[in-house]
């Protein structure tokens, strides 16, 4: 994100526009949180993790007098376009809010859950994936000396991506995804497959959802069901949200960053910047958030045939 907000300064800067930095999200534009920017205030931040714009949840933003008293700061500030960086909820409220008041709005996909439709690859994903991996590898020498099954659990908020890729960059066994829960009993299947013939240890990636019941549901099912596994759990957690940044990341964000300044200088609205084979294209807000982004079957069936 920092990596987003230099580049979203610098070259508004550069194309002699005025920037404001505003803090806390939406709860800052309502609460005027909001601070003038210049090219000093973005220096030394591309290889932090966070934020330096911290970030919050808004419930009054759901409201429209909530988005009410926004556009009133907004006016007061004399701040004519947005650009708003965030996931699923950042961006559902940026395409309200772009419907209800006459203010430019563009989006930059920042996600480590990778669940936004029009963009193969949102800000934070890659970092995030690669946090996963690193923590397998280690969990894995445990998994091994000690021939355990090890279920664990990654973030992805109900979307399967973090989990899949982690578990083929990892060499995991499987992945326990949301996406095809009701297709097929995965679990069933990962045992039926015979997945010890070879090898005495075992690792499982569990994508955290209330629909599968995270990797605490998944081990509790094995002690029940298949008792002769000797589990255990680990849970992540927010050790994928923070760090320096990736290079891929990092990139990312400088284009993607660019071209929201490109996009309101062209005079394009409600649109989130997306990146398709390497193109940045403009995705209408209003697929970004409401089309679900399909996983790639192809990498399931890339990591049933590894895990031989
Ligand atoms: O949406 C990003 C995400 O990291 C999800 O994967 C996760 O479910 C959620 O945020 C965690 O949010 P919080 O930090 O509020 O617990």
């Amino acid at each position: 994100m920092n990596a987003a907000i230099r580049s979203v300064t610098r070259t508004a800067i550069y194309n002699g526009l005025d920037v404001k930095g505003i803090y806390r999200g939406y709860k800052g534009l309502i609460t005027d949180e909001i601070l003038p920017f210049m090219t000093n205030n973005v220096s030394n931040i591309i290889q932090q993790g966070g934020t330096i714009l911290k970030t919050a949840r808004c419930d009054e933003f759901r409201e429209p007098e909530g988005r009410k008293a926004a556009y009133e700061v907004l006016k007061k500030e004399e701040i004519d376009a947005l650009v708003v960086i965030g996931g699923d909820g950042s961006l559902s409220g940026a395409h309200i809010f772009a419907q209800e008041y006459d203010v430019p709005v563009v989006g930059l996909p920042g996600t480590i859950d990778n669940d936004l439709f029009g963009t193969d690859i949102t800000i934070g994903y890659d970092t995030a994936l690669n946090t996963i991996m690193q923590a397998v590898d280690k969990i894995r020498d445990t998994a091994t000396s000690h021939e355990r099954l090890f279920f664990i659990e990654v973030m992805g908020r109900d979307a399967g991506f973090l989990a899949l890729n982690g578990a083929v960059a990892s060499g995991a066994e499987a992945a326990i995804i949301p996406e095809i829960w009701t297709e097929v009993d995965q679990l069933e299947e990962l045992i039926k497959s015979g997945f010890r013939k070879t090898k005495n240890s075992s690792i499982v990636l569990v994508a955290e959802s209330e629909i599968t019941g995270g990797a605490i549901g998944m081990a509790e099912r094995v002690k029940k069901e298949y008792p002769q596994y000797d589990v255990r759990v680990t849970i992540l957690g927010h050790i994928q949200r923070g760090g320096s940044p990736t290079a891929s990341d990092r990139i990312l964000a400088s284009r993607m960053g660019e071209a929201a300044i490109n996009a309101l200088m062209e005079d394009q609205r409600n649109v989130m910047m997306g990146i398709d084979d390497d193109v940045i294209v403009y995705v209408p807000f209003s697929k970004a958030v409401k089309k679900n982004k399909p996983i790639n079957r192809d990498l399931l069936n890339t990591l049933r045939i590894l895990s031989i």
